[in-house]
């Protein structure tokens, strides 16, 4: 195993000191990895942007009406009015679909491929609407 011989070298060839200072950095290492993988607090949940959105609707219009407009074809099944509802509902109903908590074979898929910033985009701009 040359590696580990090169590092057994290394180490005894560093003071205490410095074998202390490398092992803290590697713990702050570590610490700072698995805060970026904790979900994101309320706090710094992102902005709806309203704007942002017109980019993405194109997903949802197909189903959700036209911009602005109710349901498309209550014949084959009815879609839910998401225009003018409220912002928070809108987010709620999204992440619940991602994470599985309510289903609908087409809402799951596509709220699954939404980014948190999607998600209160697509709000932030569906509850604009009256
Ligand atoms: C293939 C059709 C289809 C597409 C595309 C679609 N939806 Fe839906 N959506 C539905 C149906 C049907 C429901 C009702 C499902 C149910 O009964 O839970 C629904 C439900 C919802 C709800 C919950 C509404 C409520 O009153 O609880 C939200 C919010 C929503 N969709 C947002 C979106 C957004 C945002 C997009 C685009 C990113 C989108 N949908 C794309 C068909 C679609």
């Amino acid at each position: 195993m040359k590696f580990s011989n090169t590092t057994l070298s290394l180490s005894k060839g560093l003071s205490h000191q410095a074998v202390t200072l490398a092992r803290q950095i590697a713990t702050a290492a570590v610490a700072a990895t698995c805060l970026l993988a904790l979900p994101a607090s309320a706090a710094d949940e992102p902005k709806g942007n309203v704007e942002a959105a017109k980019s993405k609707v194109s997903m949802c219009i197909g189903c959700h009406g036209i911009v602005g407009y109710k349901a498309s074809f209550p014949e084959v099944y009815s879609v839910p009015k998401i225009a003018g509802q409220n912002d928070k509902y809108l987010q709620v109903a999204l992440r619940a679909y991602a994470s599985g908590e309510r289903t609908h074979p087409t809402m799951d898929a596509i709220a699954k491929s939404l980014s948190a910033q999607d998600i209160a985009d697509l709000a932030a701009y569906y509850s604009s609407l009256k």
